[in-house]
């Protein structure tokens, strides 16, 4: 049986455009570009054609969320420090209704007080923190099976 192909947006918030070179010790030595080249790979074998935005700027985000993110079938999101931070990236991801997974590069609960607190997490189907860029495979596979439950 041929499953259709899932829809699935991918959203980066700000300074992930600077993987490779920001702090390579916590984020590792890929680019976004090299990550986002393996999940388009992982998403051709899994049949999930993937839509991806990176941005700086909050309202940019909401946008995406509002305009393309809420008409695919599930999201993966790296809001970066939106996510600890953002209430309107929170309200325009209820708006959409999309079910997403968050992914963070790093393991947010052993950083910094302040990144323990998530504005997304209560609202994700789940996270994915802490395995570099597997985080963001990890969580296309853990999206695609939430997605499609009887494959
Ligand atoms: C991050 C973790 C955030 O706390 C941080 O602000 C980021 C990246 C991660 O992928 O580990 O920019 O989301």
């Amino acid at each position: 049986m041929t499953l259709p192909d899932l829809a699935v947006g991918v959203l980066n918030g700000p300074n992930l455009d600077l993987l490779g070179t920001r702090e390579p010790q916590l984020y590792g030595d890929d680019g976004l570009r090299g990550i986002l080249s393996a999940l388009e790979a992982l998403g051709a074998e899994l049949g999930a054609r993937i839509t991806t935005k990176q941005s700086n700027h909050e309202g940019e985000l909401t946008d995406w969320v509002r305009d393309v993110g809420s008409r695919q079938d599930g999201m993966l999101v790296n809001a970066a420090a939106y996510t600890h931070t953002s209430v309107a990236l929170r309200d325009a991801l209820l708006a959409a209704a999309v079910p997403f997974v968050e992914v963070h590069l790093t393991n947010i609960w052993a950083r910094e007080p302040f990144r323990h607190h998530s504005l997304l997490s209560d609202i994700a189907v789940g996270i994915v923190s802490g395995f570099g860029r597997d985080s963001y495979l990890l969580g296309l596979r853990a999206l695609a099976a939430h997605l499609r439950p009887d494959a």
